[in-house]
């Protein structure tokens, strides 16, 4: 479950992941990270102040050394699967859209879950309980059809298995 943090601790959130993991390179995708599992997904506020805590803590100013820009910051928050820039809900339901496991009940069991949840791709419930989600192959093919809701992967899942896994999330 995604932990959800006030929107007056978003600097202090955004602040604290730049100083923990540095500013460089290699530190913007743990850092985007951090603030997608804070919030459930990026706000573009918490791009802009990551950008100038990044440039603050790298020592220069944004105008005089481009570190990263809002831009390429932004395109990795959209670029990755595992970060989100729009608002979710609560729980994040994937759903892997992928040959192996389309091959072994995926397509059954895709009909399940948009009808279970009342959901297509990329909508949340009005209650923000779930979004739904496709991606590619999550690399445990073996046991397909698969879900990762939230951190939680679910194998050889049938359509008659849905309600009682979705039932464990509130
Ligand atoms: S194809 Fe679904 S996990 Fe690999």
């Amino acid at each position: 479950m995604f932990k959800i943090a006030e929107e007056k601790n978003l600097v202090a959130i955004v602040e604290a992941a730049v100083e923990k993991h540095g500013a460089h390179a290699d530190a913007f995708i743990p850092i985007l990270l951090e603030i997608n599992h804070e919030f459930g997904y990026i706000p573009g506020e918490a791009i802009r102040l990551a950008r100038k805590k990044l440039h603050d803590l790298h020592g220069k100013s944004p105008e005089d050394h481009i570190l990263v820009s809002e831009g390429q910051l932004y395109g990795l928050a959209s670029f990755y699967h595992m970060l989100h820039t729009e608002k979710t809900g609560r729980h994040m339901v994937q759903f892997c859209e992928s040959a192996p496991c389309h091959v072994q009940g995926g397509r059954e069991l895709w009909k399940s879950i948009q009808q279970t949840l009342n959901l297509k791709a990329g909508e949340t419930d009005s209650e923000g309980r779930f979004t739904l989600k496709t991606v590619s192959c999550l690399g445990v093919c073996g046991v397909g059809p698969v879900v990762l809701i939230d951190d939680d992967l679910y194998g050889n899942v049938a359509p008659e298995q849905l309600a009682d896994i979705l039932a464990k999330y509130e």
